[in-house]
């Protein structure tokens, strides 16, 4: 229930996949949102708000512009990576990029008086080898909970949505190949959960104080591993597809093989497809506990990408999110 004078909200990464359905999700609820966003002319929206957006054009990593757009804000959502790039240099720097962006933020936080911050982040476990990109996720959220606001870390795994880098890569194999020999990681254990999920958790987080302060695992109704998940979707699909996992072959080599075959930017896809040797299952469900969400699974969730993209009941068209050609 929210109080006469409701929380002025900044949202970054509103342009991105989560980003711009929370927004949604936020003005259904009655928010009036800032969106902080690099590119003012990314942000573009397919249905009306119910209270249009302040646009604030800035970037974590100028600390000016941090500044600027944290005045008057008492809460905050961090949905920003630094993940991307189709040369080399460019992909191997997003960790500092990542480490500088989270620190200039809880610098301009603690100076602006901001109360509270959630962020979104990636579940697995440090004691499993972490990859790279998960080590850099939750170096993050370290930084963002190292400030004076109360901070919320939620951990994912795969997000199940259209446009969403993990699920377009699982889309584009199965849709493309009809036969799919794959390292050992499609036998990795995972959790995936469906997009409409991480928002009511998102969401709910801002209305439950007992979440401000601690980090909370969420994940869908089913552990499975990634063949499991590629054969819901051709199952959904109504494709058939044969997918083996091949001991010798290598991560790298199938790293540069998802690239060649999914759109995603091999900035993207090298970092995701490191992390995909960690498990990534809820350690804990406490958020159960405190927000109510009816969790969907995972063939459903898959139907409801595919027919958000067509414009069906999903209220975004995502198709200017995703990775297809326009
Ligand atoms: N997608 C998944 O399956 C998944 C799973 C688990 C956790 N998560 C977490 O969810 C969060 C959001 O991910 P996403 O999938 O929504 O990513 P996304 O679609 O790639 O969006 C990333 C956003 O970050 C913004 N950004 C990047 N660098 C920035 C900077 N220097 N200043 C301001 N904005 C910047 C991008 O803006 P531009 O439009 O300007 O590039 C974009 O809006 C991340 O923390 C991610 O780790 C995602």
């Amino acid at each position: 229930m929210k109080t006469t004078s409701p929380p002025r909200i900044l949202l970054t990464g509103a342009t991105g996949f989560i980003g711009k359905r929370l927004l949604y999700k936020l003005d259904a609820m009655g928010y009036s949102v800032r969106c902080m966003v690099r590119h003012p002319e990314k942000l573009k929206l397919p249905f009306p708000l119910e209270n249009e957006p302040e646009v604030f054009a800035g970037d974590l990593l100028d600390p000016a512009s941090l500044a600027q757009a944290l005045q008057g804000m008492d809460s905050a959502y961090y949905l920003v990576h630094s993940m991307g790039g189709r040369n080399f240099r460019e992909m191997e720097a997003f960790e500092a990029r990542d480490r500088t962006a989270a620190q200039n933020f809880i610098n301009a936080a603690d100076q602006s008086g901001l109360s509270r911050l959630i962020y979104l982040g990636g579940l697995g476990e440090a004691a499993d080898n972490m990859s790279r990109h998960l080590s850099s996720r939750q170096e993050v959220g370290r930084i963002l909970d190292s400030g004076k606001a109360d901070a919320t870390i939620l951990r994912a795994a795969v997000i199940i949505g259209a446009g969403g880098a993990g699920f377009e890569i699982i889309r584009y194999l199965v849709e493309r190949l009809p036969v799919m020999l794959c390292p050992k990681w499609i036998y990795t254990k995972s959790q995936p959960i469906a997009v409409e999920n991480v928002l009511d958790y998102l969401a709910g987080c801002l209305e439950a104080p007992e979440t401000a302060g601690a980090t909370f695992d969420i994940g869908g109704p089913e552990v499975l591993n990634y063949a499991d998940l590629m054969r819901k979707y051709a199952r959904v699909r109504g494709l058939k597809r044969y997918i083996a996992g091949v001991p010798l072959f290598q991560t790298l080599l199938s790293t540069y093989w998802v690239a060649l075959i999914t759109p995603v930017p091999s900035g993207i896809v090298f970092p995701l497809a490191e992390g995909l040797r960690t498990p990534a299952v809820c350690r804990e469900k406490r958020i159960a506990g405190l927000i109510p969400a009816d969790l969907i699974g995972m063939e459903q969730a898959i139907c409801n990408a595919l027919a958000e993209e067509q414009g069906g009941p999903g209220r975004l068209i995502s198709r200017q999110a995703c990775f297809l050609p326009e």
